[in-house]
């Protein structure tokens, strides 16, 4: 044991596409991972598979040693996540979205507690009693992975949790990350190279819905002689087009336009 997140030939197959293609990985307790891929990769589905939203085709994953489908009430109330289209309430205020969370996932004494302590370490005073859809693009990320780790999960998924923040906003939630990596199993998805170098212990690049390669920065630097994130993942992709061109060449655009919503299905 002592793995927080265990898969084994994980598949997510929709009507005419396969999002997940069989994805085997282990998460350590405690681990950041970082899942990089390029659109339509498999990020969200994978996400959406280990938190229950959607059930996998075919092969098996396990969040703290229970099983998503068998023990999926259970593994709900391990799992945060803040999804890749924020699932704020734009009609409650930002108190009330916590307050919402938190009666959801902790007892009656301790929720308005966690509330109150959450608003402060997020700087959502100022806007607590305001409606959340009069709050701006990075707040409302603010307040969805506020609302994520309220209930105090042990593995929490951040779903590209700095897109369209600016730079200070980005660089704060880095903070806010790396002071949550102390107390749980953390798996962000991003296509930010720098924020993943920043606070990942591990990284996986995906490609159509495969892992590709998996392991610290220095250890993809070694095995592709490049240097920095950026570059290594540049030739990993790259690498993967030459092969498809060699081995695939039939893949189809068609269902592309599906991957950016994200939608369950
Ligand atoms: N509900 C659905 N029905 C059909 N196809 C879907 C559905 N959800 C996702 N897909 C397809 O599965 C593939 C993987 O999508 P996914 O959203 O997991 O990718 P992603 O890596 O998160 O991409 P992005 O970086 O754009 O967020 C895409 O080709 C997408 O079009
Ligand atoms: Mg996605």
């Amino acid at each position: 044991m002592g793995y927080a997140i265990k898969t084994e030939g994980l598949i997510k197959r929709y009507k005419d596409k396969t999002a997940v293609a069989g994805l085997t990985l282990t998460v350590n307790e405690g681990e950041l991972i970082a899942l990089l891929g390029v659109n339509g990769a498999g990020k969200t589905t994978t996400v959406k598979m280990l938190t229950c939203l959607t059930k996998p085709s075919e092969g098996k994953a396990e969040i703290m040693g229970r099983d998503v489908i068998k023990d999926s009430e259970e593994v709900k109330r391990l799992v945060g996540v803040s999804p890749q289209d924020t699932s704020v309430a734009e009609n409650l205020t930002v108190k009330e979205n916590l307050e919402f969370m938190a009666d959801l996932y902790l007892p009656k004494e301790k929720s308005a507690k966690a509330v109150e302590k959450t608003i402060k370490a997020f700087g959502l005073e100022e806007f607590k009693d305001k409606k959340s859809k009069l709050l701006s693009g990075g707040y409302k990320r603010k307040l969805s992975i506020a609302m994520a780790i309220i209930g105090e999960p042990k593995v929490l998924f951040l779903d590209e949790p700095t897109l369209g923040l600016d730079v200070l906003a980005r660089r704060q939630l880095w903070r806010e990350i790396e002071a949550l990596k102390k107390n749980m199993t953390i798996v962000l998805t991003t296509h930010y190279m720098e924020e993943a170098q920043a606070l990942a212990d591990r990284i996986v690049i995906m490609n159509e819905g495969r892992v590709m390669a998996i392991g610290t920065l220095e250890e993809l630097e070694n095995l592709t002689g490049k240097k920095g994130l950026e570059d290594v993942f540049v030739s990993i992709a790259e690498k993967m087009e030459d092969d498809e061109s060699v081995s695939a060449p039939k893949k189809t655009e068609d269902d592309e336009s599906v991957s950016a919503a994200g939608k369950m299905e």
